[in-house]
């Protein structure tokens, strides 16, 4: 109550010292002010997310995310040009929520990890908003992955030659980017899940991010267009609203291109990703790949 009191006073001086304002109206309003700000203080102050486990939530989360951090981060928090994969259990700066609060809170100084408040990221992130994403963070994270039971060496050879998987995914910064990342696959995916991706791609496609307000989570789809000048170009699709279209192309370039200045553009459910058949890939050589995918996603 003393305290209360004093910053009230504090406040109230300060606005009679630098204003014209009149105090005397302005006295209840920072009453309110003050004593509606201290409580939601306790709530967000504290060391564990007040949203634990809760799916709704990181579905916000996910919402914050892509605005705010995904361009860094990567989608689905797997990892991008200029930040880590965040999906791995193992944190370097601290892996409970306290820390990963304070992380995004304040940004890791002398690296390129900003605040998301003080205008370090947009607009700045409320506390309730940081504990959404990293509701988030957690539903997205690895969990402990099952025995490998093919010839991991193997795999590797074949993930980086002869099938060509490098091409198109990255795992451990080196590889192409128009897949995802595959570098905790391995440790987020059942074996079944990853036979099947590789078998047969178009049946269920890679999960971007979670966006709050669709119903479904965006996904990697496939994307045709024809610009103005007549140009052709394919790719994924990254992002896209009503009126602009964000692609990366096969040659791994970033377009955004507003809906109605294109000639032509089409987006299909279907992976860009080839399917790898028997004749291709036996079914002992894939299990050498998986276990390979399942050896980098336990690290
Ligand atoms: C400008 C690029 C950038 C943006 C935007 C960004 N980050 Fe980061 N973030 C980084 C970098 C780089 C690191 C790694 C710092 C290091 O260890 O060198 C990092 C580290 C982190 C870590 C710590 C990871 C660990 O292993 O301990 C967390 C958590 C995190 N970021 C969350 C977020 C969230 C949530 C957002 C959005 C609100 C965000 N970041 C926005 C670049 C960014
Ligand atoms: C021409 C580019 C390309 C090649 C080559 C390619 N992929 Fe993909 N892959 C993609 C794209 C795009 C997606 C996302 C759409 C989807 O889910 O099919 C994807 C998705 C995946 C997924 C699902 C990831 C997730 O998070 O759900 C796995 C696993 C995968 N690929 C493994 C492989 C393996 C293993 C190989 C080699 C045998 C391979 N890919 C070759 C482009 C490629």
């Amino acid at each position: 109550m003393l305290a209360l009191k004093f910053a009230e006073k504090t406040a109230f001086c300060l606005l009679r010292t630098f204003t014209n304002f009149p105090c005397r109206r302005a006295r209840p309003a920072i009453l309110v002010f003050i004593a509606i700000g201290l409580p939601v203080h306790g709530v967000f102050a504290q060391e564990k997310n007040p949203y634990a486990g809760d799916e709704k939530i990181a579905k916000l989360g996910g919402y914050q995310f892509r605005l705010n951090c995904a361009f860094c981060h990567g989608l689905g928090a797997r990892g991008g040009g200029r930040g880590p994969d965040l999906t791995r259990a193992q944190k370097r700066h601290g892996n409970s929520d306290a820390e990963m609060f304070h992380n995004i809170h304040d940004g890791i100084p002398g690296t390129a990890m900003p605040a998301a408040t003080n205008g370090g990221i947009g607009v700045g992130m409320s506390d309730e908003e940081i504990w959404q994403v990293v509701t988030y963070l957690r539903s997205v994270q690895v969990k402990a992955p099952e025995q490998p039971a093919g010839n991991a060496e193997h795999g590797k050879e074949l993930f980086n030659g002869a099938l060509g998987c490098s091409t198109c995914h990255m795992i451990q910064g080196k590889g192409g980017r128009l897949g995802p990342d595959l570098t905790t696959v391995g440790g987020s995916r059942s074996a079944e899940y990853l036979v099947e991706s590789v078998r047969n791609p178009n049946r269920r496609l890679a999960q971007g991010i979670f966006e709050a307000m669709k119903e479904f989570p965006q996904e990697y789809e496939t994307v045709s267009v024809v610009t103005a000048d007549g140009t052709k170009l394919s790719g994924v699709v990254l992002n896209q609203d009503q009126f602009t279209l964000q692609m990366l192309d096969t040659r791994e370039q970033v377009h955004l291109f507003e809906k109605d200045k294109l000639r032509s553009f089409e987006t299909r459910r279907e992976s860009a990703m080839p399917a790898y058949e028997q004749k291709t890939l036996s079914d002992k050589d894939l299990q050498d790949v998986i276990a390979y995918l399942q050896t980098v996603g336990a690290q």
